[in-house]
């Protein structure tokens, strides 16, 4: 099973098989069909050494204890007072078993939550019960990417290093840096594109202790520098290239499915930035059934802000597509090439997802070919109303997160989704992350409102809810509470 032949590129010298990796039966695998070359769980890899893919985390299900139905997980919930009980991402560890207990790092990430919201279900014109928000707004650094990171810092953890970074628009760094933090096991270096990532998740970086490298670039800018300097200098990756932190996000399916009393939905939408989260989702679901623990698996719907759609433009205007694991790759440079020649570069109020080259396409490709996927774009202006109506409707996530359902609202106009569908929208961050967007949207000060929002093409806000100027005296503060009424 390791170390395989790997055809395209001669000979793969056979690794030797630790004890970990004998006792977790887990192993790395590129994602090239013609490669398929395997490497020990206790390499630290970012991308295939011999083809250049991607890589997955596989597991060999029939040397490991898997679970014969999903409520056998129900059992933990008694637990809770065991830190990897308590955890919404490792009460799951079968799911993901790469690591021996005594190794996980937790920090109580993915204590989240999903909930209809009937509000929001009305205005992209849903039936009422229909639509769900999964809330990853809740976690310990205000985002998803905390699933993710557990995954991560376990593995750097299992390999001893001692140093770790990342490149990010903004929460990836503030859940690496939180997870140092509140373990001191890493020393960390978060690389951040200049005036392109929003003050509450620079804050984060900043008060965690992290060294934060504020480049002078954009995100792909940061992401190519990251891999460099941690290649150079043998300090871990955490980014999304790094196969063990999709491995945590696979649980947010896991607690949706929970939540739902393990049946499946008919949507999974989410935000589309650098891909992780779809390319993580996809795998979760092909994993559980081939384990037969679901019979039937959802549509993915992956949405991009207009001002970075290259997942859009390549998907559903070039027709690129997975093509069993031979995605046309001329399609992907040429396009590349044209972003290149015309200095075009991806710009969007939705900063989590301000990103030209997303790293796990063709994994994205996958998960959209195995779940009958689509991909759309929408607005910043469609974002940001559909925030303010999650806002309204009880849930207050960043702009990124509203993508999702500006896109369940898009998909309801063109007929894709019925409304009577069971849909479920990721919230991936909090809405905390960003108020700079959000009060400007609400802001009765048109000043204010053009200079955030208007050089992106934000021109009204119908769902402002504007605050209101009031003397300082009673009699003017009556007056304005009477005219409420
Ligand atoms: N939503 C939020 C709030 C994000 O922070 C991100 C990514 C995404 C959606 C997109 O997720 O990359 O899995 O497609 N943020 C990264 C970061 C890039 O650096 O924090 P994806």
């Amino acid at each position: 099973m390791y170390g395989q032949e790997c055809p395209s590129h001669g000979r793969y010298r056979r690794r030797r098989v630790i004890s970990t990796q004998a006792k977790t039966a887990a192993f790395q695998k590129c994602i090239a069909p013609e490669c398929a070359a395997t490497f020990d769980v206790t390499e630290t890899l970012t991308g295939c050494p011999r083809c250049g893919g991607l890589l997955d985390i596989e597991y060999e299900w029939d040397r490991l204890p898997v679970p014969r139905s999903l409520r056998e997980f129900e059992s933990r919930w008694g637990r809770r007072n065991e830190p990897l009980e308590f955890s919404g991402v490792w009460r799951f560890r079968q799911l993901l078993p790469f690591a021996p207990d005594d190794q996980i790092v937790t920090i109580g990430e993915g204590q989240t939550i999903l909930r209809p919201s009937d509000p929001v279900a009305r205005y992209v014109g849903m039936d009422n019960g229909k639509l769900l928000l999964q809330y990853e707004g809740l976690n310990p650094s205000g985002s998803f990417k905390d699933n993710g990171m557990t995954a991560a810092v376990t593995h750097a953890r299992m390999v001893g290093a001692k140093h770790a970074a990342c490149a990010s628009t903004g929460n990836t760094s503030a859940s690496l840096a939180v997870f140092a933090s509140a373990t001191g096991l890493f020393q960390v270096i978060v690389f951040v594109g200049s005036g392109k990532i929003a003050f509450g998740k620079l804050s984060q970086a900043l008060d965690y202790g992290s060294k934060t490298l504020q480049l002078l670039g954009d995100f792909d800018d940061a992401m190519h520098q990251v891999q460099q300097v941690a290649k150079q200098q043998g300090i871990y990756l955490c980014n999304s290239v790094n196969p063990f932190r999709l491995e945590g996000q696979k649980a947010i399916m896991y607690r949706v499915l929970e939540a739902l009393r393990w049946e499946v939905p008919d949507w999974i939408v989410v935000p589309g930035g650098n891909l992780g989260n779809s390319s993580a989702f996809g795998k979760a679901f092909r994993e559980l059934r081939q384990l037969g623990l679901i019979d039937r698996v959802p549509r993915l719907a992956i949405i991009n802000a207009a001002g970075a759609n290259t997942l859009y433009q390549l998907v559903e205007q070039r027709g690129l597509r997975w093509s069993d694991g031979h995605p046309d790759r001329k399609v992907i440079s040429q396009f590349y090439r044209e972003m290149d020649e015309t200095k075009h570069r991806a710009s969007t109020l939705a900063t989590a997802i301000e990103i030209n080259r997303p790293v796990n396409l063709t994994k994205a490709l996958r998960a959209l070919e195995a779940f009958d996927g689509v991909v759309r774009q929408v607005s910043d202006q469609e974002i940001l109303d559909a925030k303010a109506q999650i806002g309204s409707g009880g849930f207050g996530c960043e702009p990124a997160s509203a993508a999702s359902v500006a896109g369940v609202k898009l998909l309801r106009t063109e007929g894709v989704i019925a409304p009577s569908d069971r849909v479920v929208c990721i919230l991936t961050g909090h809405q905390l992350k960003d108020p700079t967007t959000t009060v400007a949207y609400h802001a009765n000060d048109r000043e204010q409102f053009d200079r955030v929002l208007g050089s992106r093409g934000v021109r009204e806000a119908p769902f402002a809810n504007q605050p209101i100027v009031v003397a300082n005296e009673i009699d003017r503060i009556m007056d304005v509470i009477r005219s409420f009424e």
